[in-house]
């Protein structure tokens, strides 16, 4: 078992920025990872919409051979994971936003969060403000056309900035401190981000966290890989792979499925 890949799907994309966290932490571990880029975004998807494209990456996923899967998609997590847990016999990190960090660090008590329509209704995410939305307020922000302009490699564009102002005014006119990035596209809109905001804000996102739980959990399982040979990184796209390949800092091996 501890020989076996570590599975990570993501709607698209964007998930790739806690394989990179999950990599850069564990770089002794073999990982397959699996971009959903055709059914992007899952964010305005029904539920049980998401389930299913959820147990399609899963079992993809375990016919793999991974030993543990990371849903590296926040809408996927807060929509799907209860399920995936109760039906599958395989461990499952699952992506919250980092709301607690926020809260318990905030100067002006006042917070933002971007996400997609499918993580702000769900149940597990307000399971989460509803701890702290008495201390503190909590602006909630949908990212409404974010993700296609990401999957479509425009990451750098004027339609995004523009997007990403609409966004943002509210939160800073309301005086908020910390942005919590709740969509694991959005960690690649840091550099705009940054210039757009002014310096106390500051930008949360779960990929370090999410990297340090996964070690975690395959410590705790004694799932750690032991193999002295060089670990396999694999990565699959049903979409355009040049925008995968065109957002990874490594030359990895990254193949097109049509899945
Ligand atoms: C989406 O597919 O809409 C975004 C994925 C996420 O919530 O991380």
């Amino acid at each position: 078992m501890r020989n076996k890949p570590i599975g990570i799907f993501d709607s698209g994309i964007g998930g790739t920025s806690i394989f990179k966290e999950i990599h850069a932490l564990l770089p002794n571990e073999s990982c397959i990872y699996l971009a959903d880029s055709k059914n992007a975004p899952y964010g305005n998807r029904s539920e049980d919409e998401i389930i299913q494209l959820s147990i399609k990456n899963t079992e993809f996923l375990i016919n793999k051979g991974c030993k543990i899967i990371v849903v590296a998609c926040n809408t996927a997590t807060t929509n799907a994971i209860e399920y995936l847990r109760k039906n599958y016999d395989i461990p499952f990190i699952g992506i919250e936003p980092a709301i607690k960090p926020a809260a318990l660090n905030t100067q002006t008590k006042v917070i933002g969060i971007l996400a997609t329509k499918g993580t702000l209704s769900s149940h597990l995410f307000h399971k989460t403000t509803d701890l702290y939305s008495k201390e503190i307020k909590i602006i909630e922000q949908v990212g409404e056309g974010i993700v296609p302009l990401i999957e479509t490699g425009q990451l750098d564009s004027e339609a995004m900035r523009s997007h990403l102002e609409t966004y943002l005014e509210p939160m800073l006119r309301q005086n908020i401190d910390y942005l919590v990035l709740g969509c694991t596209h959005y960690p690649y809109l840091i550099p705009m981000l940054t210039k757009m905001l002014p310096d106390n804000v500051k930008i949360i996102d779960s990929g370090r966290a999410v990297a340090k739980q996964t070690q975690s959990v395959l410590t705790t399982l004694n799932f750690l890989n032991d193999s002295i040979e060089k670990p396999s990184i694999q990565l699959f796209s049903n979409g355009d792979i040049t925008v995968l390949n065109s957002i990874l800092d490594y030359n990895f091996n990254v193949s097109y499925l049509d899945f």
